[in-house]
């Protein structure tokens, strides 16, 4: 059984002060629902802080971004053992850093290695571009971007790991996927080129998330399909009554 995960990627907004505003308004409701995991990704700055509000909570904290050295002479950038302590979760290979920040699936794969290494959770964020989806490489892309990121990972780390398929194309857009055609993706790419990697019981057993424009609106249509595990939540996760909404929605339809 795979738990649910609804993840809130707050991107670069929220600062200190109104990430622990944030956080306190959706804790209370949040520890009272069962069987999903909810996590929040505030920027690192305020990772700290939501931390500490989030002590003796059941609420998850991730990072959006990590390092894969251990330390250096890396001016800006934040090695995993400082992440260490102050979330379990990091999102890595998100598609606006593949795009703006130069990410390669190299560097995802590094970077799955060492978070796995230091006892962190990766999200990895795999998905097609809207060029690439007009050009009908949807499952290329998908095949290639998760085989690169798992590339060493044993079956047991794979496991313990989260997939976020993210269509770029839906990110922030307000165009999201069917919930049809997201299960295709995830059941037929994301998990069968993990079973091909691996075997089918690894397949089955990692969690994959839907992330684009999913809302409290929208969220069951994806929280229906059997292969969908969660959402990689953007925009609505910067709404507390919102972000609750889809979290309770998701325990209603699966635990
Ligand atoms: P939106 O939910 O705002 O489309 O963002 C999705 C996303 O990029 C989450 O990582």
């Amino acid at each position: 059984m795979r738990k649910p995960i609804i993840a809130g990627n707050w991107k670069m907004y929220k600062t200190i002060g109104e990430a622990v505003t944030l956080v306190e308004a959706m804790r209370a409701s949040l520890d009272e629902i069962e069987g999903v995991e909810s996590v929040v990704c505030p920027p690192f700055v305020a990772l700290s802080a939501v931390a500490a509000a989030l002590q003796s909570s059941r609420v998850k904290v991730g990072a959006q971004n990590m390092h894969w050295a251990e330390q250096g002479a890396y001016t800006g950038e934040i090695a995993p053992a400082m992440l260490v302590g102050l979330c379990q979760y990091v999102i890595l290979g998100h598609s606006e850093r593949r795009a703006y920040f130069g990410e390669t699936d190299e560097g995802v794969n590094r970077k799955a290695k060492a978070a796995l290494a230091h006892g962190l959770s990766p999200i990895i964020c795999v998905g097609e571009t809207e060029a690439q989806y007009d050009a009908g490489e949807t499952d290329s892309v998908v095949r290639h971007q998760v085989t690169a990121a798992l590339g060493g990972l044993t079956a047991n780390q794979v496991c313990s790991l989260v997939i976020a398929y993210e269509p770029v194309w839906a990110i922030g857009t307000g165009k999201a996927a069917t919930g049809e055609a997201a299960n295709r993706v995830i059941r037929d790419i994301v998990r069968a080129t993990i079973a091909e990697l691996y075997d089918e019981e690894t397949a089955q057993a990692v969690r994959i998330q839907y992330g684009g424009s999913t809302n409290p609106a929208n969220i069951a249509e994806f929280m229906q399909q059997p292969d969908i595990d969660g959402a990689l939540v953007g925009g609505a996760s910067l709404q507390a009554e919102g972000f609750v909404q889809m979290v309770r929605i998701t325990a209603r339809l699966r635990s």
